[in-house]
């Protein structure tokens, strides 16, 4: 059974799954935005790969969104894997879902392609910038002509000022989305207490690393990415990519 690694624990995925609409800002709105980025049209056959798909929300939008597609879902925790293949499970062989193991060497290789889009959401903050660099040059090669890589995450913030800004903000949005969306400051008192606001310290804990959006941009590019750009931002998650 593969565990996830430092930096995520069963402990975090439960919480997670508890929190994740009020520790993440606008998350309704991340995932509209990342699905209307995908370039395909409605009724085109081809196939996705979500990368750390988490409980799998995002992977049930693009294939409910896209009904002839396939999807690849990928996560390293047992627990995520369990509840992604319970909400996947409706879409019967249209969906798979596969351990991952990102810091393990050759993971990549393991993916049949070609893809029309690979997605990740949230996670691959939990990878060093040069193998951020590496893992962008390697998807890119398994992404099909007009296809994209749509990446949400959070960023490392240009200055020290930059993260007080987005520190503040992150804390004013989960405080509002704890009571627009439970009726109380509950979920926004967990959120602070666990640590779920990753610009309170300016030096990240082990296992978070998150880049420079700017340097992320230029990785994409680098990759063979056109378009690249960033399409989103709030309190410090991005959402970014580029297209094949
Ligand atoms: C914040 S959650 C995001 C989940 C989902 N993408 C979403 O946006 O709702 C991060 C996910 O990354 C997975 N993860 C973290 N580190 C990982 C690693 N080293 N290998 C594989 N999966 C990992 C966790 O299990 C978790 O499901």
């Amino acid at each position: 059974m593969t565990e996830p690694k430092p930096g995520w624990s069963e402990a975090d995925s439960r919480s997670f799954v508890d929190i994740g609409d009020v520790a993440v800002p606008s998350r309704a709105e991340q995932l509209s935005m990342l699905l209307s980025l995908i370039p395909a049209d409605a009724d085109e056959e081809f196939l996705t790969a979500d990368i750390c798909c988490g409980e799998g929300i995002f992977a049930e939008r693009i294939l409910t969104r896209f009904p002839r597609s396939r999807l690849l879902a990928l996560d390293g925790s047992p627990m995520m894997r369990e509840r992604a293949s319970k909400r996947l499970a409706p879409f019967g062989d249209r969906a798979e879902v596969r351990s991952l193991d990102l810091d393990r060497p050759g993971w990549v290789d393991e993916l049949r392609g070609p893809f029309r889009c690979i997605t990740s959401s949230l996670a691959l903050h939990h990878l060093s910038g040069e193998s951020k660099r590496a893992l962008f040059c390697e998807l890119s090669a398994r992404i099909e002509p007009g296809g994209a890589l749509l990446v949400a995450d959070i960023v490392e913030p240009a200055t020290e000022t930059v993260r007080i800004a987005y520190r503040d903000l992150l804390n004013a949005v989960a405080k509002e989305q704890s009571l627009a969306l439970t009726g109380t400051l509950g979920a926004f008192e967990t959120f602070q207490k666990e640590g779920w606001n990753g610009f309170v310290q300016s030096l990240q804990p082990p296992g978070e690393m998150p880049s420079r959006l700017f340097d992320q941009l230029k990785w994409l590019e680098e990759a063979g990415f056109s378009a690249v750009d960033c399409f989103w931002l709030r309190a410090g998650t991005a959402i970014y990519g580029g297209f094949k």
